[in-house]
């Protein structure tokens, strides 16, 4: 019988990204996979069921994850999800294992294999498979644009009959793969652009990209091309020069993380207090709580009735077509390698599958996700 993989539609509030594109989906039939995709799955991402060929409907979840050997999801799985699903199947998809700890306690007693897309490795040979990177490149982008969208600026310089307009100064602050993106899009845009971070590594990234570096002589590399907590010495002095970058900045998106951890907190209530009136500050790290002190993480909040604070959540969803396209090749490309004649079988001496896997043969299998589930207890 050949391998059956399910996609879902996915239910989590404001969801619109789907695990399976049609182009995806061509391919796993090509190599022999049966695929099955929930009634419209790909609508919300603009994917007809007529847009997936050779494709097979059914109506619910239930039917649709009671013969499933294989899962594509976007967000975790809910309880109800996984009690659906047949035991020893296999999930791939976020899963956000610090937050959810009775999700994984579930998949461990039903012998499912889950494979968390936010661990798999960053190393160069699994960049095609790096969902974060392929997500957050897209919040970075969309970031940008609510920067534009919701100044009080244009961002470009122009010369017109009615003279000149200078162009805005955005500054962003956590020039990871998002913070990258918001730079490469800000200037794109034609703003002035500066940038932050605590990695030395990003200056030249910042700068190849046009934008204007700041050095506060704070240096946190952390394990794995992270970054670290600061000490309260290194947060007061890191302050003390950004406060004046703010204050100058039209707009400041901020995308600053730190793995396992909430958002670092780096712009305090008095550093928005000194902020222009018309500024934005565009907090991408609102899903952690937030680079803002102010930030309400889902609002959009007018501070003094003079600066706007934007803590968008779920951001790559706002561009469900690429974010869902991009998300499903790194799908396709994580678990392909492993579907030989029509069959899945991972490898459990490659690194890749090693370090994915969070839950499996009902063991927590993550040496990063263990840890913490077992000091919750
Ligand atoms: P992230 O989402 O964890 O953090 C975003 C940025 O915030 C990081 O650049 C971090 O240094 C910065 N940050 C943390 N605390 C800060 C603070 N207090 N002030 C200012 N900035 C702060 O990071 P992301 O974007 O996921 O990338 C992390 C690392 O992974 C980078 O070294 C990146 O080059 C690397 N990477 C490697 C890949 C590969 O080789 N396959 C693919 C993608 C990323």
């Amino acid at each position: 019988m050949p391998l059956r993989l399910a996609v879902p539609k996915e239910i989590a509030p404001g969801e619109r990204r789907v695990a399976m594109e049609p182009t995806v989906a061509a391919r796993l039939v090509k190599m022999g996979v049966e695929v099955t995709l929930q009634k419209g799955a790909g609508l919300s991402a603009h994917f007809t069921d007529d847009d997936y060929a050779d494709v097979k409907i059914v109506a619910t979840a239930a039917t649709l994850y009671k013969n499933a050997d294989l899962i594509f999801k976007v967000q975790p799985p809910t309880l109800k999800e996984l009690n659906a699903m047949k035991d020893g199947a296999v999930i791939v998809g976020f899963m956000a294992p610090g937050k959810n700890p009775e999700i994984t306690a579930r998949m461990c007693e039903k012998n499912i294999t889950s494979l968390a897309m936010e661990l798999v490795p960053r190393i160069s040979r699994a960049q095609s498979m790096d969902a974060l990177s392929s997500q957050a490149a897209i919040a970075g982008y969309k970031g940008a644009l609510m920067g534009a969208d919701l100044a009080s600026v244009f961002f470009p310089m122009l010369t017109t009959a009615a003279g000149t307009i200078r162009p805005a100064k955005v500054l962003v602050i956590g020039a990871g793969v998002a913070g990258l993106q918001a730079i490469a899009t800000a200037k794109r845009l034609g703003a002035v652009v500066e940038a932050y971070d605590v990695r030395s590594a990003t200056k030249e990234q910042c700068e190849s990209l046009g934008a204007k570096f700041i050095d506060t002589g704070v240096k946190a590399e952390g394990e794995g091309g992270y970054a670290r907590e600061l000490t309260a010495e290194e947060k007061q002095q890191q302050q003390a020069v950004l406060a004046d970058h703010i204050a100058i900045s039209d707009v400041v998106i901020t995308t600053a993380a730190i793995p396992g951890k909430p958002s670092p907190r780096i712009i305090t209530k008095e550093m928005v207090t000194r902020m222009k009136t018309g500024a934005v500050v565009v907090d991408l790290a609102a899903e952690g709580g937030g680079n803002c002190e102010l930030t309400e993480p889902g609002k959009t909040i007018e501070f003094e009735k003079r600066v706007i604070i934007h803590g968008p959540l779920n951001v790559p969803s706002q561009t469900p077509v690429h974010a869902s396209e991009m998300y499903a090749k790194n799908l396709f490309n994580l678990i392909s390698p492993f579907i030989k004649d029509g069959e899945l079988e991972l490898d459990w001496e490659d690194e890749i599958i090693q370090k994915s896997a969070l839950t499996h043969g009902g063991e927590v299998k993550s040496e990063l996700c263990r840890r913490p589930l077992e000091e919750k207890k």
